[in-house]
């Protein structure tokens, strides 16, 4: 089914509401109700292979970048989706602009940068450990890895750290190391 794009916005965002409830445990068709950027046949058969034996437990899940740049008021989309497939879940959101007007029940917004190495401790001081981890900042290659050695150790054991284009495991510890040279 597709969204009906000759409605007005709030028939659009009535009936995304509604298919996002009747496809809330199937992320190959919720991903392409939040975003047009993501590819549901490229990530949503992997997300939806390891996400799916996760999504009724209680997790924390970060997710940097949250999405609309400069203005404070665009972005989440990939927030609540989120929110929306792990029904019993906290979603965290962080981003270098303030964007804690997105904030709403289960979604937690910090503002700051993932290359910040305080303001990401006082983020694990706050939040805890994670069970999930989406980097999708930046993009800048050495963010992604400072960002990575600060908070992969931040991962409950079995916790999945994604990058934009991985899936790395905590079994992967070695990988720390490497990077680490
Ligand atoms: C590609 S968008 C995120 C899209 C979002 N994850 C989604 O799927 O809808 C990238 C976001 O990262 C934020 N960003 C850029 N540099 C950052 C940094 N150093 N630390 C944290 N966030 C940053 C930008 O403000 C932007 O909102």
């Amino acid at each position: 089914m597709l969204l009906a794009k000759n409605s007005t916005p709030f028939l659009q965002k009535l009936q995304r509401q509604v298919m996002s409830f009747l496809y809330r445990n199937d992320l190959q068709k919720l991903l392409p109700l939040y975003s047009s950027k993501w590819n549901p046949h490229l990530f949503g058969q992997h997300y939806q292979e390891h996400f799916a034996p996760l999504r009724n437990k209680n997790l924390k899940i970060l997710e940097i970048g949250i999405g609309g740049y400069d203005e404070p008021y665009s972005g989440g989309d990939s927030l609540r989706m989120w929110k929306q497939y792990f029904p019993n879940s906290m979603i965290y959101g962080m981003d270098i602009v303030d964007k804690k007007v997105l904030e709403e029940d289960r979604i937690k917004i910090f503002q700051g940068s993932q290359d910040d190495e305080i303001f990401l401790n006082k983020v694990v001081a706050e939040t805890g450990k994670f069970d999930i981890i989406i980097d999708d900042g930046s993009h800048r290659n050495d963010h992604v890895i400072k960002t990575f050695k600060i908070l992969f150790p931040e991962l409950n054991h079995g916790g999945i750290y994604r990058r934009y284009t991985y899936i790395l495991y905590t079994k992967l510890r070695e990988l720390v190391k490497v990077l680490q040279g």
